[in-house]
């Protein structure tokens, strides 16, 4: 018998889906109780998606960061379906599998130089906390037991399980959870705009960087590790590097021997404009977490890859040396197929230089958006334009996640058929890498017009300082 709402001809539910989501379901990030209706969405193609009562939404966030070669692509469903057919998933301790060893092949091929290994899990919080793990267990494998402090960085966002958090900034995401999570040492992040020395980046020597100099330094053989999001803090407000502070870090990590985790989870995969972040300063991290993109946003799949020098210190005839961590989807072979498929793309398509049009676009584009009184400061990297909302000064105390700008923009943007979730009063553009120049033009005009109005109209709720650490919108995405 067919669902009372189903369609049986089209098997396209017929209108009722956010009343029948209503009944059971429980958003994330969603405070159930005031939030607006979800958007019912029932298909989707390319940078479109389509709602069950006829609106089409360009998808200006990719679907949290995910989608790089648009939505329903027929090489990827083509590969999805062929691997569905041999073989859907098998135990990754004892078997392997096709998939899983060819995909290692192809990420070590592209990956920075010096790593050479891939540990699976599925999403991006697993693989920054499988990093952490790793460095923690790699100094006991090495006989140093006491180095297990993990320093990260102001702004930072590394995923929502407890070790995750723990290594994200203190805010209001994992407020309720602080008896639950570890001690970590926090350093400066390079936040230009708001640069925590009060300095400017014109006449700086990237000065903030002393500041995890000096935590090392106090530290001492104590530091396990130090993770990084390298040139673009998402979560935390969109926040852009200067390249210069990434190769530093790696200095720092080198002169203090500490193991150095970049976390590329969002940027991952050509979102900055070149496959890894980590290529602006060639700095090759000892561990790297990948998730996201890395299945062109099909299916959840997480890697944390390292150098062999990690690996060998689990390397024993001691058992309790091993790394114990896995999960029942460890190296699914659908999604491992979706993310070789993908990166094929990026080969036929010349994926890479899409994205740095794209860029070319993206400045071009938002450089004007700067004369605006709402707009503090417009930061452009790869395929990811951000707009931070400040005071008329530029230098006011930002808003925070919670600042009531973030929906009331939502909204104005979704009436117009474009999806952006600002992160508070950031707000920002990240479509798939698919869109055309076009679609990007449109977007951009729609960014300009909701800004212009909000510039002519009063605010209700002045941007004031957030209930986050340092102002920051820092919170999950
Ligand atoms: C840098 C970074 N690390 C980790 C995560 C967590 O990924 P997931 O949402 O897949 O758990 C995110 C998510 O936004 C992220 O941006």
């Amino acid at each position: 018998m067919n669902p009372p709402h189903a369609n049986p001809e089209s098997r396209i539910p017929t209108p009722g889906l956010v009343a029948r989501d209503r009944v059971h379901l429980w958003h994330p990030y969603t405070q159930m109780q005031t939030a607006p209706p979800p958007l019912p969405i029932v298909r989707a193609s390319g940078v479109y998606l389509h709602t069950e009562d006829g609106r089409r939404i360009l998808d200006g966030i990719s679907s949290w960061w995910v989608n790089i070669h648009g939505h329903s692509h027929p090489a990827l469903n083509a590969a999805l379906a062929a691997q569905a057919a041999r073989l859907e998933h098998v135990m990754f301790a004892g078997c392997t599998h096709p998939p899983a060893v060819d995909l290692a092949d192809k990420l070590i091929s592209v990956l920075p130089a010096g790593i050479t290994r891939v540990f699976y899990s599925d999403n991006g919080s697993t693989a920054a906390e499988v990093a952490v793990k790793v460095a923690v267990q790699y100094w006991i494998n090495r006989s140093e037991p006491q180095r297990r402090t993990v320093v990260a960085l102001h702004h930072a966002y590394h995923g929502d399980t407890v070790g995750a958090m723990s290594v994200s900034e203190d805010s209001i995401f994992t407020r309720a959870f602080a008896p639950l999570l570890f001690q970590v040492e926090r350093a400066h992040a390079p936040y230009c705009y708001r640069c925590p020395l009060g300095l400017e980046r014109r006449s700086c020597r990237v000065d903030c960087l002393s500041d995890l100099e000096r935590t090392l330094a106090r530290l001492g053989e104590c530091a396990a590790a130090v993770i990084v999001e390298p040139m673009l803090q998402g979560a935390g407000g969109m926040i852009v590097w200067p390249r210069e502070f990434l190769a530093g870090v790696r200095g720092l990590c080198d002169r203090f021997g500490v193991l150095l985790i970049a976390d590329e989870v969002l940027t991952g995969f050509g979102r900055t404009g070149r496959m890894f972040a980590c290529e602006h300063a060639e700095v090759t991290p000892d561990i790297i977490c990948l998730s996201k993109a890395l299945t062109a946003g099909y299916l959840p799949l997480g890697a944390t890859c390292t150098t062999e020098a990690v690996y060998d210190a689990f390397l024993s005839d001691d058992r309790s040396r091993t790394f114990f961590h896995g999960h029942s989807f460890t190296a699914n072979p659908l999604a491992c197929a979706v993310a070789l498929a993908s990166l094929d793309l990026f080969e036929q398509d010349d994926t890479l230089a899409r994205v740095r049009r794209l860029e070319a676009q993206l400045q071009a584009g938002f450089e004007p958006l700067r004369d605006l009184p709402i707009v503090g400061d417009v930061r452009v990297i790869g395929g990811v334009g951000a707009i931070e909302l400040g005071d008329a000064d530029l230098k006011g105390p930002p808003g925070g996640y919670l600042d009531e700008i973030g929906p009331q923009l939502a909204a104005a943007f979704l009436d117009r058929g474009l999806l952006l979730r600002p992160l508070g009063n950031v707000l920002y553009f990240m479509p798939p890498y698919v869109i055309s120049e076009e679609e990007t033009a449109w977007a951009i005009e729609q960014i300009m017009e909701v800004l212009q109005g909000v510039s002519s109209t009063p605010r209700s709720h002045p941007i004031t300082r957030g209930p986050n650490l340092e102002g920051s919108p820092t919170g999950g995405c």
